[in-house]
C-alpha cells in the first residue's frame, strides 16, 4: 500500500495551481442523467472519487468519455436504457453516490441505490434526501441493503423546508425538482459554492431555477433538459489547504487558479490570525507567518468556517502563540486526526464537540495513519513543518480528493515522495 514520506522544514516557494472542485463535479456528473444529450465538463479534477462516480454512472448506462481526462475534460451522455441500480460495491466506496437517486427518480420513476454502509433507513445519513424526495411523491422501501425508490405517478412540485441544512440533500432535490411537474420551493437550503455551481449547470441545461432568498430556491419543473458545456469551479478547500501550507512554511508562495469570492469568508478569519497574505482575483501570495494568534471558532455551513478545513486549521493553531478552541458542529467523530497529530508532538484534547489546542513548540516526524480525506492532508501539513521524517500511511484517502498533492508540493520545494 502506498505511503507518503516527508522530510519537514523546507520553505515552500513558487506557484501551486488549484484544481477543479471535486464536490462541485460529483453532483454535476450525476445531473447528466437528466438529459439524453452530451454534458461536456472542463476543469474536472483527476481524482479517485471522480473515477468512482464515473463507474457508478457507467453502470447506469451513462457513457463517460474520459479520453481527455488528462486535459481535465470529460463528456457524459445518458443512454437512457432500463438500468437504474447503483450497486453496493461502488456506493460503499463513496457516500456521494447517493446523488444519482434524485435524477434517476426524475427520469425513470424508479431507482435502486445501495444504502451507504452502516446506517438504517430513516436515520442518518440519507434521511434528509429521502424525506424530501418523499414530499415530491417518491416512495421508498429497504430491500436487502438497497433503497428501492419509485414514483409511479412521477414527481410533483411541493414546498419543502429542510429541517437541517444539508449539501447533498439540497443537491438531490434540486436535480429531482427540475423535471418534476409544477413548482417546487426549497427552504433552508445549503448555499455552498458547489451547490451554486450545480444550479448554474442545471440552468444552462434549461432548468428554471431562481434563488429568491438567501436560503430559498424556486424550481419550475420543465418537460426536458438539454446538453451543455460547463467549467467546474476551483476547489476552495484545496485552495485554503495550500494557504495554510504557505502560512506554515511559505516564502512567497503563490496559489493560482483560485476563485477569491469562494474563499474570502475564510480569508477574513485567517486575517484575524495574522496570516501574511495578499491577493488579486485569481491568485494569492502567502508568506510564513511568524506569530499566530490563537482563536475560538466553530465549523458551520457556508458562509461559515468549513468542516472540511477543520483538521488543516488545527495544525496551524498548534503553532499559535496562545491556545485555541474549535467546535465541530457539522459531523460527529471528525477528530480522528487528533491522536495522530499528538503523536507528532501537538497538544490537542477533545471534549465532546470541542477540541482544545494548546501551543506546541515543535512537531516531530513520526509514522502516522490517515483516517479520512481531510485528516490525511492535515498530516501532510504537519509533516511539512515537523523535524525529521514523517511517514503517512493509508494515503488512498488523499487520492480521493487532492489532485497530484506530492508533485504540487515537490514543485514548490517540499521534500515529499510516495513509496
Ligand atoms: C458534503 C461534502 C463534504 C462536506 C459536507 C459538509 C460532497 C461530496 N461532500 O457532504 O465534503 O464535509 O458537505 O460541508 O459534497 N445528514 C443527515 N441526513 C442526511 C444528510 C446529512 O443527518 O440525509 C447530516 C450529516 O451526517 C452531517 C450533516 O447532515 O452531520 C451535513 O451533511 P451534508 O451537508 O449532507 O454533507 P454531504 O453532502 O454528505
Amino acid at each position: 500500500m502506498d505511503r507518503i514520506i516527508i522530510n519537514g522544514g523546507q520553505p515552500l516557494s513558487g506557484t501551486i495551481s488549484i484544481s477543479g472542485s471535486k464536490n462541485a463535479c460529483l453532483p454535476i456528473m450525476a445531473a447528466s442523467i437528466l438529459t439524453d444529450q452530451n454534458i461536456n465538463l472542463s476543469n474536472v479534477p483527476n481524482l479517485e472519487d471522480i473515477k468512482t462516480m464515473s463507474k457508478v454512472l457507467t453502470s447506469l448506462d451513462v457513457e463517460v468519455d474520459t479520453s481527455k481526462a488528462n486535459e481535465n475534460k470529460i463528456t457524459l451522455k445518458y443512454l437512457n436504457t432500463g438500468k437504474s441500480i447503483a450497486e453496493y460495491d461502488l456506493v460503499r466506496k463513496m457516500r456521494a453516490s447517493i446523488l444519482v437517486l434524485g435524477p434517476l427518480l426524475a427520469r425513470k420513476r424508479h431507482a435502486s441505490v445501495s444504502l451507504p454502509g452502516g446506517c438504517a433507513i430513516g436515520a442518518r445519513p440519507v434521511d434528509l434526501h429521502l424525506n424530501a424526495l418523499a414530499k415530491l411523491g417518491a416512495e421508498f422501501k429497504l430491500d436487502r441493503g438497497y433503497i428501492e425508490c419509485s414514483a409511479p405517478k412521477g414527481l410533483k412540485g411541493e414546498e419543502i423546508t429542510f429541517p437541517t441544512i444539508s449539501v447533498g440533500a439540497t443537491e438531490s432535490l434540486l436535480m429531482a425538482a427540475t423535471l418534476a411537474e409544477g413548482r417546487t420551493k426549497l427552504n433552508n437550503i445549503a448555499i455552498e459554492p458547489e451547490v451554486i455551481d450545480l444550479i448554474h449547470c442545471l440552468q444552462s441545461m434549461g432548468a428554471k431555477i431562481e434563488i429568491t432568498d438567501q436560503r430559498t430556491v424556486i424550481i419550475e419543473g420543465v418537460k426536458e433538459l438539454f446538453g451543455t458545456s460547463h467549467n467546474i469551479i476551483s476547489d476552495r478547500i484545496e485552495t485554503l489547504t495550500y494557504v495554510i501550507a504557505g502560512a506554515l512554511t511559505g516564502e512567497n508562495l503563490k496559489i493560482e487558479n483560485i476563485q477569491l469570492e469562494h474563499v474570502s469568508n475564510v480569508l477574513e478569519i485567517f486575517k484575524s490570525l495574522n496570516i501574511d497574505f495578499s491577493f488579486n482575483n485569481s491568485s494569492l501570495n502567502i508568506n510564513k507567518t511568524k506569530i499566530f494568534q490563537g482563536i475560538e471558532l466553530e465549523t458551520r455551513e457556508y458562509p461559515g468556517f468549513p468542516t472540511d478545513m477543520q483538521a488543516q486549521l488545527m495544525v496551524l493553531l498548534s503553532k499559535a502563540n496562545s491556545g485555541s478552541v474549535i467546535t465541530e458542529n457539522i459531523f460527529e467523530n471528525r477528530y480522528m486526526h487528533v491522536p495522530e497529530l499528538n503523536r507528532m508532538g501537538a497538544n490537542i484534547s477533545v471534549e465532546g464537540k470541542k477540541a482544545i489546542i494548546k501551543p506546541s513548540e515543535k512537531l516531530i516526524g513520526a509514522e502516522v495513519m490517515a483516517t479520512d480525506l481531510r485528516a490525511s492532508v492535515s498530516l501532510i501539513l504537519a509533516g511539512l513543518i515537523a523535524e525529521g521524517e514523517t511517514i503517512v500511511n493509508r494515503v488512498y484517502h488523499l487520492d480521493r480528493g487532492y489532485e497530484q498533492v506530492e508533485s504540487k508540493l515537490q514543485n514548490v520545494g517540499a521534500v515529499i515522495k510516495r513509496v
